[in-house]
């Protein structure tokens, strides 16, 4: 018997997929169905989220399945479903074979689903929310990308653990594609309202700039065989939060920007407003000559590796 509850799918079940369907699971904002292309992996992984529920008090179905008929009429649906780094790559040198997964997977999601809002997490994050909109020929309103909110989060996490305070206090935004070159806002960065350029010296800002941006490889060299997922998953978790309870959260994300800081067609992370349509409005801020700059740096990379994509005839 199906209930009327959201639908969240989660397309790939490993690391990062697997870990957004728990916490999904866990905050219940929806029922889940976990999706992957190995045979047996998300329906064991779904049934032993299924038996924790009883033990943590948690009252959500999660399915795991290889079938898209089981997704169908999904509310949202997250795709994690791609490779991940290893030591000495960078997020670009995924582009061939996860551009390639994810048109698998959007061409299935989109006739599964025509409704449903993407949210991407596949890396490299900008250019895969490029091929999804692409292929799913949707609304930019329905298409976005979670990278705005881990890389706010890492800078976040990293101010708190400097100054010794609560992480509740801060508030940090970092915009850009999620690569080396993304632009974390020091002037809108705040502990307890307070700018952190008042709170530290310029070089510790600069230092925790520098580890945000270099944030995912971090994790990629200590874990070796792969990529960081906790906080991707939460991440992502947020974002389906503010879509699920219409919340009209700002959360910076992967956009299509037509316009909006002097950037026209190519996406981007930028402040969005989340709600139950999806992206709600971009909200525009007046940025510094140099933090503009920086932000159409990023987005000339990004616009380089989709022009990338066009070449290689997967599209
Ligand atoms: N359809 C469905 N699932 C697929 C497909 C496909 N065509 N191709 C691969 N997968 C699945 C794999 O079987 C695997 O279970 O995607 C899953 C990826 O899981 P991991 O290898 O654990 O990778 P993870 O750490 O979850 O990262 C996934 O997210 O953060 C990004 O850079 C990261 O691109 C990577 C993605």
């Amino acid at each position: 018997m199906s209930r009327s509850r959201p639908k969240i799918s989660v397309i790939g079940a490993g690391n990062v997929g697997a870990s957004t369907a728990l916490m999904l699971a866990g905050l219940e904002h929806g029922d889940v169905v976990l999706v992957d292309i190995v045979e047996g992996m998300p329906q064991g992984k779904a049934l032993d989220m299924m038996e924790m529920n009883p033990v943590l008090g948690w009252d959500s179905i999660i399915t795991g399945t290889n079938d898209y008929a089981d997704t169908a009429g999904s509310d949202i649906v997250v795709i994690t479903s791609g490779i991940p780094r290893k030591p000495g790559m960078s997020r670009d040198d995924l582009i061939s074979t996860n551009t390639a997964i994810v048109k698998q997977v959007t061409e299935n999601v989109a006739k599964s689903s025509p409704n449903a809002i993407l949210i991407l997490v596949t890396n490299p994050l900008d250019a895969m929310v490029y091929v999804a909109h692409k292929v799913s020929g949707f609304p930019r309103e329905r298409v976005m990308g979670m990278a705005g909110a881990l890389d706010s989060a890492r800078f976040m996490a990293f101010i708190a653990m400097e100054l010794d305070v609560s992480v509740e206090n801060i508030n940090a935004f970092v915009l850009g594609g999620h690569g080396d070159d993304m632009v974390p806002l020091e002037r809108f960065t705040t502990v307890a309202g307070v700018p952190i350029t008042e709170l530290m010296p310029k070089e510790r800002v600069e230092a925790l700039v520098q580890r945000t941006r270099g944030g995912g490889g971090e994790i990629v060299k200590l874990l070796k065989t792969g990529s960081a997922f906790y906080a991707p998953a939460a991440s992502a978790v947020e974002m389906v939060e503010a879509i699920i309870k219409d919340k009209k959260k700002i959360i910076p994300s992967c956009v299509l920007a037509q316009g909006e800081y002097g950037i026209d067609g190519t996406f981007v992370g930028l402040p969005v407003k989340l709600g139950r349509a999806g992206v709600e409005e971009i909200m525009e801020i007046n940025l510094s000559d140099e933090e503009r700059s920086a932000l159409h740096v990023s987005a000339s990379h990004v616009k380089e590796l989709c022009e990338h994509i066009e070449t290689m005839g997967i599209l």
